[in-house]
């Protein structure tokens, strides 16, 4: 196998290359002066097993069309088999019509990774995994939490696992079981149109003393954190922390979780973010690809 780079594949697509023993190229993009740009495979593909890696974060639109023309290019050259590696794949939390009228996007996103000849996808922590159906191929979903948790697990010293919503139920359990401590979770829900989230139910739950980690697939806004973490203070937690795979930190997410009094923030790589402790996910990528 091929690993081929695109230009948001940070240092997964290398660190891919090394632990699989692969072939690593980078792609050659070339910017116009409109904003435009052209992509340019470096290596000839016909007959080769390649993986693209590129992650989607903002802007999303151009790194997604990057992975589109690279996988095109690679279909027209005659590539074997192309697989996408897509740390975090864009669109995703629209998975369904929340409002008539409104787009699935995350099915469109199937639909044109499968146009440009992608048979195999990868992602991680993918918000649901309902999307997939719409994709003609093979998905894999890396749920790197193990990787995660194992990594800040030494930080924490009487932890207890805060999911901020019914959907983080999954990923909460798994940390606390790997931290050898309780968890509970809110019940939360967002206004449909405001994105303003609240607090529907909250557990009896006190958290006196302890150091809370509040557990989600992503930060996006910050909103979803920052009410956890007054849920928490409010309850008695002495320190609360937030372990999140994607930290997508739209707009003024951190400002909004120093001022929501989150102490550290951990994610992983699948998005470069400079003001948290990342841990690298490149090897529950591999053990997929392999
Ligand atoms: C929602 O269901 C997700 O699991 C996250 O909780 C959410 O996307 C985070 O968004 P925000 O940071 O904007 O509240």
């Amino acid at each position: 196998m091929i690993i081929l780079g695109g230009s948001a594949c940070g240092e997964i697509g290398p660190n891919l290359a090394r632990l699989l023993k692969a072939r690593y190229f980078s792609i050659e993009k070339r910017d116009f002066p409109d904003g435009e740009f052209v992509v340019k495979v470096p290596f000839d593909a016909k007959g080769k097993d390649i993986a693209i890696v590129q992650s989607t974060y903002a802007p999303h639109d151009r790194r997604l069309m990057e992975l589109l023309f690279i996988a095109d290019a690679l279909s027209s050259m005659g590539a074997k088999s192309i697989s996408a590696v897509v740390p975090y794949l864009a669109y995703m939390r629209q998975d369904r019509r929340f409002l008539d009228g409104q787009v699935v996007s995350s099915h469109v996103i199937m639909k044109l990774l499968n146009a440009a000849g992608i048979s195999r996808l990868v992602t991680v922590q993918p918000h649901k995994e309902e999307p997939f159906r719409m994709f003609r191929g093979k998905v894999i979903p890396v749920y790197p939490v193990d990787t995660l948790i194992d990594a800040i697990a030494k930080d924490l010293r009487e932890p207890y696992v805060l999911a901020p919503d019914k959907g983080g139920l999954g990923l909460a359990t798994r940390a606390a079981e790997l931290l050898g401590c309780g968890y509970a979770h809110i019940e939360k829900e967002r206004d449909p149109v405001t994105g303003a989230v609240s607090i529907r139910n909250a557990p009896e739950q006190r958290f006196d003393g302890k150091q809370v980690l509040v557990v989600d697939d992503m930060i996006s806004t910050g909103g979803t954190i920052a009410l956890a973490a007054e849920f928490a203070y409010s309850r008695g937690a002495a320190e609360v922390d937030v372990a999140a795979v994607h930290l997508v930190m739209a707009g003024d997410a951190y400002d909004r979780l120093r001022k929501a009094r989150i102490t550290r923030i951990y994610g992983t790589n699948t998005i470069p973010f400079g003001n948290a402790s990342v841990v690298d996910v490149s090897g529950p990528i591999a053990d997929a690809l392999r």
